[in-house]
């Protein structure tokens, strides 16, 4: 049986994770975060733009006191990376003896997270952890931790839930791969 696709552009994707499957764990992970920092107020920073629709569920699993802001950096256009990170733009909130917690769609070579990570520790913050839906391990060229992971996938473009390409299907409730045809 051949799974549902969509087109994007000019390529064509195949359904890889189902929004059911991506909710429950979202729910998982917003419990293990609550657990984990419920005596700390968190401040939870959400990687524009890919991180919009992962961040808003991730908060609604979330029952403990946080804040949430998001930031913006840019370093992908197209399918390939840049392999350049740039300054984090927007953030206004101090990050002065906080816990933050970057929440990003997305971790691939790991160059753009690890950019964030030290400038949040050049800006104070007390402590700094990762939570991002996706994980592509074996593309990773940075030694950065990603301490809460949804979902570890292999080396393949995926577009939805967040994650664009060139700018369209991020309104997609599933998570695509791209299909080799
Ligand atoms: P990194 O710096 O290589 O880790 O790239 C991280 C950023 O690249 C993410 O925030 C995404 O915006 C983008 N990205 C990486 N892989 C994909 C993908 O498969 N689909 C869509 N965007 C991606």
């Amino acid at each position: 049986m051949s799974l549902p696709t969509v087109v994007v552009h000019d390529k064509t994707f195949e359904l890889f994770i189902s929004e059911d499957r991506i909710q429950t764990k979202v729910q998982e992970l917003g419990a293990q975060l609550s657990k984990d920092y419920q005596d700390q107020k968190p401040l939870f920073i959400g990687v524009l733009n890919g991180s919009f629709m992962f961040a808003g569920d991730l908060m609604k699993s979330i029952n403990i006191p946080v804040e949430i802001t998001f930031m913006k950096i840019s370093s992908y256009s197209g399918m390939k990376s840049k392999g350049k990170a740039h300054e984090l733009i927007g953030l206004k909130e101090s990050i002065e003896g906080r816990d933050v917690v970057v929440v990003e769609d997305i971790v691939d070579t790991g160059i753009t997270m690890e950019a964030i990570v030290k400038q949040l520790h050049n800006s104070g913050a007390k402590s700094v952890e990762v939570a991002s839906l996706l994980l592509k391990p074996e593309c990773l060229q940075r030694d950065v931790k990603v301490k809460y992971v949804g979902f570890e996938i292999p080396e393949k473009f995926v577009v939805g839930y967040g994650l664009d390409y060139d700018g369209l299907g991020r309104n997609l409730k599933d998570i695509y791969q791209l299909k080799h045809e």
